[in-house]
């Protein structure tokens, strides 16, 4: 753990083990956070955030965050290998994911230090005023991260913070703590002072708790599960923190009959099995236009059966292991359940044998609303996939699109313009692509309606989310 600068391991002594999920191999033993390590690191964050963070100017800000961002491109071979081995990406995907997510994110984000800004107002009140709004850093900040992006994900919410100005204390996922250990290493040798950026890594039941119910944390930033999600707000009840949240989703993919179905299947494949469905927006529901479901259906089969699952060191490989055993546990028991329900296994459906947490691509038709298929976050490679007729207007479309709590992002395939805004506007959702896939851009406002979230992180919404408003009003009669 990086505590005000210096390397710890836990006050009790206690470590927790991290494994390749391709191969079920233990990794590494890491220093498990309880209360005093937390404590410790929340004073380190408050002492650099009152003291030498705070006299550091925007341009210096951005010029630490820009270096970091270097460092992270120098070392890009190390830390996509590390992301590889402890979160079973397959290595054609590290590189640019995870690494080239990070770069872009801190450089992204170094520019807002310069550019955050308060406003002057004119007041209504009797006599002359002078009356501006004071844009502050929140304070110091829990950023409590999952284990299907760590390293980008950290470095999405470490550079918000750092820019606007507040200090941070970073929690990884049990499961995925070592390019975060990495990550706050290159931040050292950035240069940033001491404190502005700790680490404490542990079991969210213990480290996470701790954080998110600190009296003298000002924010969490979480990402992860809607239940962790809930238990965040609970716990920042204690001093009434300031919490943003990335939880789950259900993300509806649309297919019309006039689609581009040569770029829709394809898309709308990846959309669900690109790092085996572990994605918080994965498009998780299909809904496909009964003229064109066969061909659709059969495209996104036989890219399932095609697609190469397997190590993470091979090149070739395209989808590789879930995280851990229980994450197999929980995807094989919701295809299980899908079963029972009635839904049939176009494709897939199987572990696959062997070392390591792997399930087969898998397609599920004759999917219904009720089905905990249809409304629960599998995340996993299942697609569910239901029909819609011609007769469907965009109302009822986006009933469908609408009908589980979450409401995270979806997509849109269509020649028919009309058609797509219209549904795009009644989508009760953060973000919608049509005719078109893609992962994130720091430049956009990622977040969900409903039970997917609270708050935006990443464009200008995520900055100013690190951020307190101070109104100063002086008469000058
Ligand atoms: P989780 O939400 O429990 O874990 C995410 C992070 O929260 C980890 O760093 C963990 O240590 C921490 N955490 C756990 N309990 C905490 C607590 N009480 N207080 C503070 N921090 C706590 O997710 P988990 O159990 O790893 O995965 C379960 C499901 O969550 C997945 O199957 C998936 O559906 C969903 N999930 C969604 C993610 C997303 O990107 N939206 C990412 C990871 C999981
Ligand atoms: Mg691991």
């Amino acid at each position: 753990m990086l505590v005000g600068g210096e390397w710890r391991e836990a006050a009790s002594g206690e470590t927790f083990s991290t494994e390749d999920p391709a191969t079920g191999e233990k990794l590494a033993d890491v220093a498990s956070a309880g209360e005093t390590d937390v404590d410790a690191a929340v004073a380190a964050a408050r002492a650099a955030f009152e003291g030498p963070w705070s006299k550091v100017k925007p341009d210096e800000r951005a010029r630490l965050i820009n270096k970091l961002a270097d460092l992270i491109d120098a070392n890009g071979d190390e830390l996509a290998l590390t992301e590889t081995l402890d979160v079973g990406r397959p290595i054609q995907f590290s590189r640019f994911a995870d690494v080239g997510g990070a770069v872009g994110q801190l450089r992204y984000q170094a520019g807002w230090a310069t550019k955050l800004a308060g406003e002057t107002l004119e007041l209504s009140a009797p006599g002359e005023w002078l009356s501006y709004v004071l844009r502050e850093p929140v304070g110091v900040c829990a950023q409590i991260v999952p284990w299907n992006f760590p390293l980008a994900m950290a470095a999405a919410k470490l550079g918000p913070a750092l820019a606007a100005g507040c200090t941070v204390v970073l929690k990884p996922a049990e499961q995925t703590p070592l390019s975060t250990i990495r990550l706050v290493e290159l931040a050292l040798e950035a240069g940033f002072p001491e404190g502005v950026v700790n680490l404490v890594t542990g079991y969210g039941r213990t480290a996470g708790a701790a954080l998110a119910a600190h009296m003298d944390v000002d924010k969490v930033a979480f990402t992860g599960s809607t239940v962790t999600g809930r238990a965040i707000i609970d716990a920042s009840k204690t001093n009434f923190k300031r919490v943003s949240l990335e939880l789950g989703g259900k993300s509806p993919t649309f297919i019309f009959a006039d689609a581009d179905l040569k770029k829709a299947i394809p898309a709308a494949a990846m959309g669900i099995f690109f790092n085996a469905g572990q994605v918080c927006a994965a498009g998780s529901r299909l809904f496909v236009a009964e003229e064109v479901a066969d061909q659709v259906l059969e495209g996104i089969a036989g890219m399932a059966k095609m697609l190469r699952v397997g190590h993470t060191l091979d090149p070739e490989t395209v989808i590789g292991p879930l995280v851990s055993a229980q994450q197999l546990e929980r995807v094989t028991g919701y295809i299980e359940s899908g079963r029972q329900e009635g839904a049939r296994v176009l494709v897939g459906g199987e572990r696959k044998e062997g070392p390591g947490w792997f399930v087969e691509p898998t397609v599920l038709v004759d999917t219904e609303a009720t089905m905990r298929v249809r409304r629960e976050e599998i995340f996993g490679p299942v697609l569910c996939a239901t029909r819609f007729s011609s007769a469907d207007d965009a109302e009822r479309l986006a009933r469908l699109g609408n009908e589980t709590e979450f409401g995270l992002s979806a997509s849109i395939w269509t020649r028919d313009i009309g058609m797509a805004h219209k549904l795009a506007r009644r989508l009760r959702s953060g973000t919608i692509r049509i005719n078109g896939s893609g992962g994130v851009d720091p430049a956009l406002p990622l977040g969900g309606f409903k039970a997917s979230g609270w708050g935006r992180e990443n464009g200008k919404a995520g900055v100013e989310a690190y951020t307190e408003l101070k109104a100063i009003s002086v008469n000058l009669d």
